[in-house]
Formats: C-alpha cells, sequence, structure tokens
C-alpha cells in the first residue's frame, strides 16, 4: 500500500482506477467496496479525508474518530494499492467556489442537516478532479448521497463510472457505520429495530397503503424510544415522495436514540 499525502502524486495511476472516497474510521462497509474494486483488477485508490464542508456547527467532525494507521492495515488487507491522505485542510480552506445539489439535497438528510449534501458534493467533485477518470465505489448506506452524486455526475458530465454497493449489516440487523462507536450499550440493543421495522414495514407496503403503513411505523419506533426524524418511501433517485410501490421506491429512516442518528433504508424488491 503506497500512502500518498499530495495530490502531484497521484499523476501516474494510470488509466484503470477503482477510487473509493472515505472519511476513515474504516468498517466492513467500506472494505466491500476496497475487495470489490480490487477484484475489478483496478488500480484501487482509498481516500481519507475528514471533510469539514459537509459538518455542520453542533456536529461531530472535531471527536470523528481518526486512526489512521489502522485504516491503512485495513484497507491494504482489503486490497487497495493507494491510500490517498491529502494533509490537512489544503483541500478546503479558502475555497471561493462550491457545488450546490438542488432540491434533491433540500429534503431529509438535508432538512436536518442543512449544507451537508453541497459540502459532499463540492469535496467528492475535488476528490474526482484530483484522481482523474475512475470508477467510483459508494455504499447505498447512505441513499440519498448515492442519488445526489449520481446526479451530479449526470448533471455535469464527469467521467465517472458510478457503482453503488449494498449496504453490510451487523449480525443483527444493524447497519455498519463509523459512527455506531457512539452508542452505549444500552442504545446499542435498541438500534437494530430500526432495520427490523423497516423490514416489517416494507412487507406491510405490499398488502396496505403506503401511508398508513409508514405511521405504523413510525410508532412502533417512537414506542422503542427511538425519535423520528423522517420515515418516508420515496423514489431512489429523485427522492420525490411514493404513493405508490414500484421497483424504484426506497423505505428511508433517520432516527435519534440519546445523542446519537442512525440512518438507514431499505430498497423495495418487486
Ligand atoms: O460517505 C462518506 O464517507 C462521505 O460523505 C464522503 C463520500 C467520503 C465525502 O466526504
Amino acid at each position: 500500500l503506497r500512502i500518498v499525502r499530495h495530490h502531484a502524486e497521484l499523476r501516474e495511476l494510470g488509466h484503470e482506477v477503482g477510487f473509493i472516497p472515505t472519511m476513515g474510521a474504516l468498517h466492513e462497509g467500506h472494505l466491500s467496496l476496497i475487495r470489490q474494486s480490487a477484484s475489478e483488477r483496478l488500480v484501487t485508490v482509498v481516500s481519507i479525508f475528514v471533510n469539514p464542508l459537509q459538518f455542520g456547527p453542533q456536529e461531530d467532525f472535531v471527536r470523528y474518530p481518526r486512526d489512521e494507521a489502522r485504516d491503512a492495515d485495513l484497507a491494504a488487507q482489503a486490497g487497495a494499492d493507494v491510500l490517498f491522505v491529502p494533509d490537512a485542510s489544503w483541500l478546503t480552506e479558502g475555497i471561493l467556489t462550491t457545488i450546490h445539489v438542488g432540491k434533491i439535497g433540500d429534503r431529509f438528510e438535508g432538512e436536518f442537516r442543512p449544507g451537508h449534501f453541497d459540502g459532499v458534493a463540492t469535496i467528492v467533485c475535488k476528490l474526482f478532479n484530483l484522481i482523474g477518470s475512475c470508477r467510483a465505489y459508494f455504499g447505498l448506506k447512505d441513499l440519498q448521497q448515492c442519488a445526489i452524486i449520481q446526479a451530479m455526475v449526470r448533471d455535469l458530465n464527469m467521467p465517472i463510472e458510478l457503482r453503488f454497493l449494498p449496504t453490510i449489516r451487523e449480525v443483527d440487523g444493524l447497519a455498519m457505520s463509523s459512527r455506531n462507536i457512539y452508542l452505549t450499550s444500552e442504545e446499542r440493543d435498541v438500534a437494530p429495530n430500526l432495520h427490523r421495522i423497516l423490514t416489517d414495514c416494507a412487507v406491510e407496503m405490499a398488502n396496505r397503503p403506503v401511508k398508513s403503513c409508514l405511521e405504523h411505523a413510525a410508532q412502533t419506533l417512537k414506542a422503542l424510544g427511538l425519535e423520528v426524524d423522517y420515515l418516508a418511501c420515496v423514489d431512489r433517485n429523485t427522492f420525490a415522495d411514493c404513493t405508490v410501490l414500484s421497483a424504484k421506491s426506497a423505505l428511508i429512516a433517520a432516527v435519534r436514540l440519546g445523542a446519537v442518528r442512525l440512518i438507514d433504508n431499505l430498497l423495495i424488491e418487486m
């Protein structure tokens, strides 16, 4: 594994690049993306950058877990060739130009985290520009992020081939996330209910109106102590509400459990 800190050293990567942008704190979800790229025989580049542009003022930018040595070991084992770790803040400090993702970024995560998706899109655009034409891998756990990046690549004609891979879960169903380490052991026991209730809700929606299933699921989450920020059925590409299920529908949710916010989703199989 070659560790690269400045983009000048990225120039001689060659053409067949697989790129996995991350904020570090790697878990099985990230590793599945790295393994997929490596299995496609691409020069596999993983970036680690905790992007200040995508954190709100009250969020966890400062305490976000950082452990480069551990991440480097995991990335190497999963088959990464290059770890791109831009030094500190030269990537974002003093920039004047940013990406605004439009209305797809205003709802759901965008409503609860104003500016978040503009920050994500801006850094992902910058990283794409530094890496060059490539195949880029993202986890479906952040479904709205996937939709936004898909729209950005299409709208701005970026020479990037996108791959979105399934959410990796703990055995009890909890979606893997770098932020799961913030859960207390009591909260960790409650957290898998989110996936369970989304799964039950998806089953119910095959036979009952979407709206009443969502209401029922929201009540069940609440009764378990999960405060619902949103729970909705949307088109997975546009994030417009779905009142009738289609093969493009997804159930999306964000809940708060103590100080931790969990997000998850389920793609509806039809
Ligand atoms: O999903 C993430 O970890 C981040 O949003 C990303 C894509 C690396 C941009 O900072």
